[in-house]
């Protein structure tokens, strides 16, 4: 039994040397501007959450990400668990925060009580003229052209150092259920796919991932749900006709299942395009998968070789 059930992920928070960079690149990503408060900037998506993007001038570094507690009072429960405070959020929407580090000294933010933004109006995809049954009947298929739509935040790829820690760490605290554990031989352990237990109400395959990669621990990825596939694939021309960095993609994963596109931002921070992923219920369970699967493809670009080392 967890402390709290987190509901989803909230946010994401970056320190960037060049702010106008990144601001220019998070622009073509898709994600809005809302405003600046105490010298952070904030983003958010065409979704209610009122941002679920935060950056701010330093030295680059990953400042850690946010998970959404159901309500004031689990977010309480959850702060006295660590003997953390709770404190008023100084952004968008205002609410509450309580703050934690988690076994690798990665900063993990618990909000609640945020006022919700009226969702940006979306154009929604129409229905694909599938090969066993075609519904678009004298509606011809557009595309808009320009930065894909983005809906929310879905997920955070962490690199750990011990899941063994790790695991439980999130587990106990934030309720988190294991759509998939990551074991490169059988019984051994070394991260998982990890989604928020709503019950029955279906969530994503995965909300907080991790794995150990070898490296430094801190952020692997952060992704960010579009409209469709088509967006995601006008949003890809938008990204490199204005000279980003391709970073893996487009192609479908295997492991929740989502078609996916990744980029490099300004300051090499590996951020996530995707859609059409995988939903599970709590009941629905978990299983177990090999590197072959965390990293393979269904169809589309293979995962490029990682740099080489220096030296
Ligand atoms: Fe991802």
């Amino acid at each position: 039994m967890s402390i709290i059930n987190a509901v989803d992920i909230a946010h994401v928070r970056f320190v960037v040397p060049d702010l106008a960079a990144q601001r220019a690149f998070l622009k073509d990503f898709g994600l809005i501007e809302v405003g600046e408060q105490a010298g952070w900037v904030y983003l958010r998506a065409a979704g209610p959450a009122p941002f679920c993007y935060a950056v701010r001038e330093g030295d680059a570094r990953f400042a850690g990400f946010g998970l959404l507690a159901r309500d004031l009072a689990d977010l309480h429960a959850v702060a006295a668990h660590d003997g953390v405070p709770v404190e008023p959020l100084d952004a968008p929407g205002g609410g509450w925060i309580a703050r934690f580090t988690d076994p690798d000294g990665i900063p993990v933010e618990v909000v609640a009580g945020q006022t919700l933004a009226e969702p940006l109006p979306t154009v929604r995809p129409d229905t694909w003229n599938e090969g066993d049954g075609h519904q678009r009947i004298a509606r011809f298929r557009r595309t808009a052209t320009g930065p894909s739509t983005v809906l929310r935040i879905g997920h955070v790829l962490l690199s750990i150092t011990d899941f063994a820690r790790t695991e439980p760490w999130y587990k106990d605290r934030f309720g988190l259920l294991t759509s998939d554990e990551i074991q490169p031989a059988p019984n051994v352990a070394i991260g998982a796919f990890m989604r928020s237990n709503q019950g029955e109400t279906p969530s994503d395959h995965h909300t907080v991932a991790c794995v150990q990669t070898g490296g430094p621990p801190g952020l692997l990825h952060s992704a960010f749900e579009v409209l469709g596939l088509d967006n995601l694939m006008a949003g890809h021309d938008h990204l490199k006709a204005q000279g980003y960095t391709p970073s893996w993609g487009i192609g479908r994963h295997i492991l929740g299942s989502q078609v996916f596109d990744y980029w490099r931002d300004p300051h090499g921070f590996e951020i996530e395009h995707w859609t059409d992923g995988d939903q599970l219920r709590a009941s629905d369970g978990g299983g177990r998968a090999g590197m072959d699967q965390v990293l393979g493809v269904q169809w589309g670009m293979q995962m490029p070789a990682p740099p080489a080392p220096p030296g």
